[in-house]
């Protein structure tokens, strides 16, 4: 067990991790508490996806640990971690959808796969959801035949299927013009607000990260670990860090 107050959902310890022999980031120590929207900034490349990749499970530290309501992940056996695992809702990257399935098949598929539901109340259930993210009426349809900021809630769609308590996505908005990306950050804040979700974003579109996030940490390559963190309005005012400086006004400030 690890000591932490009652409203923190995730915490990270001594995390290392590496790829090979390289150490991609060292000593990671962060929380995140209950309905957060928590922000993982960094440059590309600096390791944001892969520390995710470590936050749902996939992917083992080389050292420390990760604990969800202060249980640890690592040190239990395999069907607590996958009973963990089951609490989460993840949306990759380019928030694949299997593009041979309509929406509702995509949606029913993590339903069908871990729950013993009966056919009517997946049914119900995937048409919940679709409505959740705006897309009632488009079960039908083949992701190919979306726009690209469709495609994207229907992938939270399918991250919500298992009506999970922590919410992963990583770069939501890439992709999408202003308004979209817009509407999808709105859409998280639903999320947060009517279901209690936790919510952990990897992102580096300033909208989002100064309109949603409450706490965040920023990830530094060269030092390989986070040097700076919360509120990403308050560490604006308050860093004298140029790197955080830098990334949290693209520069604007020298210019
Ligand atoms: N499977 C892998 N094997 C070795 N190196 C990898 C692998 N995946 C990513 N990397 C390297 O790890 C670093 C961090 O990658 P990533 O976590 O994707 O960064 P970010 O999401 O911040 O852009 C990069 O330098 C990348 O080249
Ligand atoms: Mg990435």
């Amino acid at each position: 067990m690890c000591a932490v107050s009652d409203d923190v959902q995730i915490s990270v310890r001594k995390m290392d991790m590496r790829y090979r022999h390289e150490t991609l980031l060292k000593d990671l120590n962060f929380d995140v508490h209950t309905q957060d929207v928590f922000v993982i900034m960094g440059e590309s490349g600096c390791g944001k996806s892969t520390l995710l990749r470590h936050m749902i499970g996939l992917t083992r530290p080389r050292h420390g640990d990760i604990f969800y309501q202060g249980k640890s992940f690592w040190h239990c056996g395999p069907e607590q971690r996958e009973e963990m695992m089951q609490h989460f809702g993840v949306m990759y990257q380019n928030g694949a959808l299997w593009t041979s399935m309509t929406l509702v098949e995509n949606v029913a598929l993590p339903l069908k796969q871990f729950t013993t539901l009966t056919r009517r109340k997946i049914k119900h259930a995937v048409e919940f959801k679709l409505a959740l993210v705006g897309l009632d009426g488009y079960g039908d349809y083949y992701p190919a035949e979306l726009s690209g900021g469709m495609r994207k809630r229907a992938a939270i769609a399918r991250a919500m299927a298992l009506d999970p308590k922590i919410l992963f996505f990583d770069e939501p908005s890439a992709g999408l013009d202003p308004i979209n990306s817009k509407r999808l950050d709105e859409l998280l804040l639903e999320l947060r607000d009517n279901f209690g979700a936790t919510i952990v974003v990897v992102t580096h579109e300033l909208d989002s990260i100064f309109s949603i996030a409450n706490n965040s940490i920023f990830i530094e390559p060269k030092v390989k670990s986070i040097i700076g963190r919360g509120n990403p309005k308050k560490l604006l005012e308050t860093t004298d860090n140029p790197k955080i400086i830098e990334f949290l006004t693209r520069g604007e400030r020298y210019e």
